[in-house]
């Protein structure tokens, strides 16, 4: 018996060096052309207005949108900040002209759009939109590091106009950006949970939603809620990349009607980020329904999964959440197409919204609780495989609360609604359930081996907080669900709101590594010498490697520690046992190195069933073999062993040349075991 079993899907990625041209990934963005653009005496300078920062194909990468008055030839502006003396662009900035078209006419005007392509890491960079004699004022976005972790935070439905009150809404909405982003400036990504708006053509609304300059600066990941979709204005604001229009993909199956809509990727420092049209579910309206979704999640995955570590799903419709949609019969459809498809394909979080509550599930596998064990709340989770967790965010502006309803006796798996036999007032599904009327905002944080998620608060009971303002909440509690009033007062005590910045639920999720292999991680560094350490869990979590150590430019050395193995046989053959092991190559997109410069000396950590170590193995860069490129014993036992069980480890040593470039290189450790 040789039980030899690789990870579900091995995640190694291939992304984009700096400086590469988006062709590496194999997508069909475009790269920015260099050209002036000179203003004609017949063009009197457009209006400009409705200027947003947007995501691109990868981090080298952001999309700017706007709206111009008129038709005329414009572009982006680009240089690093550095360069931009007295508000004057350096001469050699670089020019990306815009394409885009006619506004439908409630919006009037036209639309521009730009991808800047080919920005450095940790850069700052100033831009304007417009042409010569007519540009916008300049903003400002930076760059990061293009390699290793980082923040980002997910938003729910805006919705401006949503409480009847413009004004409020945005004013809500600005002060959760201002708070995440003071709280978060080195956050990368702000992520839409969709319904931008309330009304999907309605201007006033998408200037109260872009008033604040954070959308200058940060770039947006859109996602179209159901406030949106019956429109053009979304897709005229919301430049996206790597969007697919096919037919299908819109609700309706008419890209060209007056609807918005089609799915899109991209990858942002090895997350692969999948963003869908939830509108269209099913096929009686003439889209393509939740199966064309299916359909594009799988080939994105396909094509691109291997490029990232981590995969996320953004949609509208939540189909797992708490409060007044949770029951709907459209999100019940969703809740039997999706989550086997998104189990078997390995996605590791989807957000979510729609519902104007916070929610964070179990871990989700084919549509049931994956592990009833799973207790309510918990502060970790360790996702097997298939294993999923699904995050609905709160309201983000204030502009609309919905109150957590009732699980009822339609069943805890599949499209049910049936209560958490662990805490009955729960559905079935949620680990985490809340609504305070106060707004929210989720942040996660990418780690090599983690995903944090945290549900944080941005505003308390007070102003600006439109549905408690207005009265669509403001009869009810405020952060206060026992519904209390003021001693001698016909107003709720809201005295119990909790500040600014505390934390609704925390959670951190340990994705799955394989069965019986072990993903291996060592990160080169550009300079010398960085610091190195290695984290070992309790399961099987990646061996890290931590950052190699440069020896005078000679080679890089980086330690470890197996992740230690429980060896158990109480066979009455007392037959011989050996568990060996193989690496494979170490590889960072395009770059790799050999796994034969990983070396070991294996260990006996926990004596028992007659284990006896293996010797050790040096790296080729030592003494030029090769390595745990070839199965190496790790421990064996002899005929006649006792019976019972032993724990296994071994001390890792990476050695590898001088010249192997700077990455974050991951390898696959195999483990075999031979029985007789
Ligand atoms: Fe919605």
């Amino acid at each position: 018996m040789t039980p030899t079993i690789s990870p579900q899907r091995r995640r190694v990625r291939s992304r984009v060096a700096a400086g590469a041209t988006v062709a590496v990934l194999g997508v069909s963005a475009a790269v920015g052309i260099a050209l002036a653009i000179p203003a004609t005496a017949a063009d009197a300078p457009a209006a400009l207005s409705s200027v947003i920062l947007g995501v691109g194909a990868d981090e080298s990468q952001r999309i700017v949108t706007w709206y111009s008055s008129a038709d005329t030839a414009q572009a982006v502006q680009v240089a690093p900040t550095a360069t931009v003396v007295s508000g004057e662009f350096p001469a050699d900035a670089t020019t990306f002209a815009a394409t885009g078209g006619a506004n439908i006419a409630s919006s009037g005007g036209f639309n521009r759009h730009v991808t800047i392509t080919d920005l450095d890491p940790n850069t700052a960079y100033s831009y304007r939109v417009g042409a010569e004699g007519g540009w916008s004022p300049t903003y400002s976005f930076k760059t990061q590091s293009f390699e290793g972790d980082y923040d980002f935070l997910f938003f729910g439905d805006p919705q401006i106009g949503s409480s009847g009150h413009v004004a409020e809404d945005g004013a809500g909405w600005a002060d959760t950006l201002n708070v995440a982003l003071t709280a978060n400036p080195d956050a990368e990504l702000l992520v839409s949970g969709g319904d931008q708006v309330e009304t999907a053509n309605t201007e006033a609304q998408w200037d109260a939603f872009l008033a604040s300059d954070k959308l200058r600066q940060y770039p947006w990941v859109a996602t179209i809620g159901n406030h949106d979709v019956g429109g053009k204005a979304y897709e005229q604001h919301l430049f996206t990349p790597n969007t697919d229009r096919s037919a299908a993909l819109y609700a309706n199956g008419n890209p060209a009607s007056n609807t918005s809509g089609g799915d899109y990727w991209f990858i942002y420092k090895d997350v692969l980020f999948i963003d869908l049209n939830s509108n269209s579910y099913t096929t009686t309206s003439g889209g393509g329904g939740d199966e064309a979704h299916i359909g594009y999640v799988t080939d994105v995955i396909d094509q691109h999964g291997a490029d990232a570590k981590y995969t996320v799903l953004v949609y509208h419709h939540a189909i797992y959440s708490p409060a007044d949609h949770a029951k709907d019969s459209d999100n019940k459809v969703r809740r039997v197409d999706f989550p086997t498809v998104f189990s078997n394909l390995g996605v590791d979080l989807v957000l979510q919204g729609h519902d104007h509550s916070y929610s964070r599930s179990y871990e989700i596998k084919n549509g049931a609780k994956a592990n009833p064990d799973e207790v309510p709340g918990a502060a970790d989770v360790y996702p097997g495989p298939g294993g999923v967790v699904y995050v609905t965010a709160n309201s983000a502006s204030g502009s609309k609360y919905y109150d957590i309803t009732a699980p009822d006796g339609s069943g805890t798996s599949g499209a049910g609604n049936g209560p958490d036999p662990l805490n009955p007032a729960n559905y079935w599904y949620n680990s985490v359930q809340n609504q305070e009327h106060v707004r929210t905002y989720v942040k996660v944080q990418v780690r090599a081996d983690q995903l944090v998620v945290e549900n944080v608060r941005s505003g308390t009971c007070a102003a600006p907080n439109a549905a408690v303002q207005f009265g669509t909440v403001g009869q009810k509690w405020c952060a206060n669900p026992a519904n209390t009033f003021v001693p001698g007062s016909t107003q709720p005590d809201n005295s119990q709101a909790l500040p600014v910045g505390s934390i609704v639920d925390s959670v951190v999720i340990h994705p799955f590594h394989g069965g019986d292999g072990q993903d291996i991680q060592v990160d080169v560094p550009a300079a010398p010498p960085g610091e190195f350490g290695w984290t070992i869990d309790g399961h099987n979590g990646l061996v890290s490697l931590g950052t190699a150590e440069n020896h005078n430019g000679d080679y890089y050395e980086a330690t470890g520690q197996l992740n230690p193995i429980l060896v158990s046989d109480s066979r009455r053959s007392l037959a011989p046992w050996a568990i060996s092991a193989s690496v494979s190559d170490f590889a960072d997109g395009a770059r790799t190195f050999s796994g034969a410069y990983l070396g070991w000396t294996p260990t006996v950590i926990v004596a028992g069933a007659g284990a006896q170590a293996n010797g050790a193995v040096a790296s080729a860069y030592d003494d030029h073999g090769q390595g745990l490129s070839v199965p190496r014993g790790l421990a064996y036992a002899d005929q006649g062993h006792p019976k019972g069980s032993a724990t296994l480890g071994a001390d890792l040593d990476l050695k590898i040349p001088g010249t192997v470039d700077e990455g974050s290189y991951r390898a696959t450790l195999t483990i075999t075991a031979l029985v007789s």
